[in-house]
């Protein structure tokens, strides 16, 4: 195994040429000229390369024993089983990719995949990449209304949707959803429909033109040529939520990301090629995209995934699931541990768990209790445990331990290979150790984002003007005496709920829009299990009476707005909000106060 103090030092020579040798071990249809085009604050890597995310992840394998190795392993909620090899995916992409191209979908076109967890979502995904058409992959349990905003923002042509599918006891009418988000738009041509349930397609939008998956899959060719990307050519948006506005389109190209994708997997997780990883997150979140899907293909290794949540159909599903399919290296959240948690350890002892061989950690911060926990009773004190910072903006992991260094529970350790970060006051002067400051990068990585889709200032502002010269994070961080980062949180309004990054200016705009309500302010509170909660404070419209049915009222106008996983968990009707004399809510200010800490500079507070 790696040396990660030698290895490190010699990559940050001269990252560029780290990267550079990360990027010779993939397969590329035309070389680079140059490494990096740094022009602030906008790096290009592998200028002047071609490739495609696709002829790694599936055609080069294609040629090679991989070929007939399982790429997908997918379990359904009733346990039944679909196994794609490389070979059978292929087959299976390139039609859909046919019949993309026979609806006129062209290179550049934006397509939105709304769909659940089942294997046509990473169809139709690789399916995109390969004819060059950009992907926009908008989780299924957001709302009608958030589906609306994230399709028009990106102004796709077509949508990509299930009919209904089950999650847990419930059956999701998730077509309803899109007929709702589509009712007046301009741009979409056509809906493909999978049939998660059959017979269960209730087609009410008849101007855009519907047509079902296996109808449009069945006459294609199984051979489709993967499209020759420009290294920083699109290959996917994915829209995620920041400190003001609406959600912002995040985009990643092709050469770039792979790479950075494919070495952190690489060596974080020490692939070998007989592993059989296991990601529990979604498709519809950056590691879905990254590490269940891209990474573990360009890797060559088997990708698993189950259709379930992890409480259904009972608690000790996951367990069951990496015994029985001797899962290798198993990925998951904090929130999902401390919830497991609450079940205790006893009947994990029934459990072999053997296979395994790393855990990780990812999308919030992990406290030390549920890293013991986890380490202990699932990786049986024997294997280590990864704790990976990183963004959807990053594309890959930032801040990581590879499995030969000394862990520290709740630590997610030191930089990546090539990565260089510190941690910095308001002027970007480096803090002393143990002291918090922000979290920063110091030079471009090449899975970093291109850009804000339709938005370069705000790409800009939020990352690149609150310090110069650097990538600014969003998050606090500490370093401790041994140069161990320690990640505090968000040190902006951004809310991580159960690792769902949710925006407070969004959710306030989503009380705004009941009409019963004149002003709302969202913070974010310290919760047990989720790792924040949100809370909100509510100014009514006059002659509106506070109630516990206004409370339950605003709570589905919130579900409606975004979606089950925004659930308010505490709801305060006040007569009056914290503001500066400009009119900005000072949430900081209610934060401080709900949480009983010192407040802070009020000099602005206009009352
Ligand atoms: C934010 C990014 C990265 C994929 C999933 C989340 C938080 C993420 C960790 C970690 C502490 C973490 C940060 C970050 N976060 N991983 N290991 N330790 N915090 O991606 O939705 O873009 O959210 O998640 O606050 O800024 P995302």
């Amino acid at each position: 195994m790696l040396d990660y103090e030698k290895t490190y030092a010699e990559s940050i020579k001269n990252p560029e040429d780290y990267w550079e040798g990360i990027a010779k071990e993939l397969s590329w249809y035309k070389p680079w000229s140059k490494v990096l085009d740094w022009q602030y604050p906008y790096a290009r890597w592998f200028v002047g390369g071609e490739t495609n995310v696709v002829y790694n992840a599936l055609d080069r394998h294609l040629e090679t024993p991989v070929a007939d190795k399982t790429a997908l392993i997918w379990i359904s909620q009733d346990m039944s089983e679909r196994k794609f090899t490389y070979k059978q995916l292929n087959t299976e992409v390139s039609k859909f990719a046919n019949g993309l191209k026979s609806l006129g979908v062209k290179k550049g076109d934006k397509i939105t995949i709304y769909l659940p967890r089942i294997p046509e979502q990473f169809i139709a995904m690789l399916a995109c990449l390969k004819i060059g058409a950009v992907h926009s992959v908008v989780y299924s349990g957001f709302s009608a209304d958030a589906l609306k905003n994230r399709v028009e923002d990106a102004q796709a042509k077509i949508v990509i949707c299930s009919n209904s599918y089950p999650y847990g006891k419930k059956i999701i009418d998730s077509k309803k959803n899109v007929d709702i988000a589509l009712a007046e738009n301009k741009t979409v041509e056509h809906v493909i429909v999978v049939e998660r349930i059959k017979n269960n397609t209730n087609d009410t939008n008849s101007r855009i033109k519907h047509i079902k998956w296996n109808e449009l899959v069945t006459s294609q060719s199984t051979e489709c040529k993967t499209e020759v990307m420009e290294s920083s050519d699109p290959a996917f948006i994915l829209y995620t939520s920041g400190s003001t506005g609406k959600p912002k389109g995040v985009i990643h190209g092709h050469g770039g990301y792979m790479v950075g994708i494919y070495a952190t997997l690489k060596y974080v997780f020490d692939i070998s090629p007989d592993d059989i990883f296991w990601s529990t997150a979604d498709a519809g979140w950056i590691t879905g995209h990254s590490y269940i899907l891209y990474s573990p293909l360009i890797n060559g290794i088997t990708t698993f995934v189950y259709e379930g949540t992890p409480d259904f159909p009972d608690i000790e599903i996951w367990w069951r699931l990496i015994d029985k399919y001797k899962i290798t290296k198993f990925y998951t959240a904090p929130t999902a541990i401390r919830a497991l948690m609450k079940f205790g350890e006893e009947h994990l002892k029934k459990y072999d768990f053997s296979s395994l061989k790393i855990l990780g950690s990812v999308g919030e911060p992990i406290n030390p209790e549920a890293w013991l926990w986890f380490y202990k009773h699932v990786g049986r004190e024997k294997i280590p445990l990864m704790d990976t910072w990183w963004q959807t903006e990053t594309g890959m992991h930032m801040i990581t331990p590879i499995p030969s260094v000394k862990l520290k529970p709740g630590s997610a350790f030191k930089p990546f290979f090539g990565v260089e970060a510190d941690v910095v006051d308001d002027h970007g002067n480096k803090v002393p150790p143990n002291t918090q400051g922000y979290l920063i990068i110091k030079k471009p990585w090449p899975s970093m984002f291109l850009d804000v889709y339709n938005n370069p200032t705000r790409y800009k502002e939020t990352y690149f003007e609150k310090i110069p010269g650097v990538y600014f994070a969003g998050d606090s961080a500490k370093i401790d005496e041994d140069g161990y980062y320690w990640i505090v949180g968000r040190n902006d309004d951004v809310i991580k709920v159960s690792g769902h990054r949710l925006g407070s200016a969004e959710l306030e705009s989503a009380f705004v829009s009941n009409p019963k309500v004149a002003e709302a302010a969202v913070i974010g509170k310290p919760h047990e299990v989720k790792g924040e909660s949100i809370k909100a404070f509510i100014i009514l419209k006059q002659g509106v009476t506070p109630s516990d049915e206004l409370k339950t009222e605003l709570v589905q106008t919130v579900r409606k707005s975004i979606g089950p996983i925004a659930t308010p968990d505490e709801i305060d009707f006040v007569e009056k909000l914290p503001k500066t004399r400009s009119g900005k809510i000072m949430r900081r200010v209610l934060k401080a106060q709900e949480l009983g800490l010192p407040v802070g500079d009020t000099s602005t507070l206009d009352d």
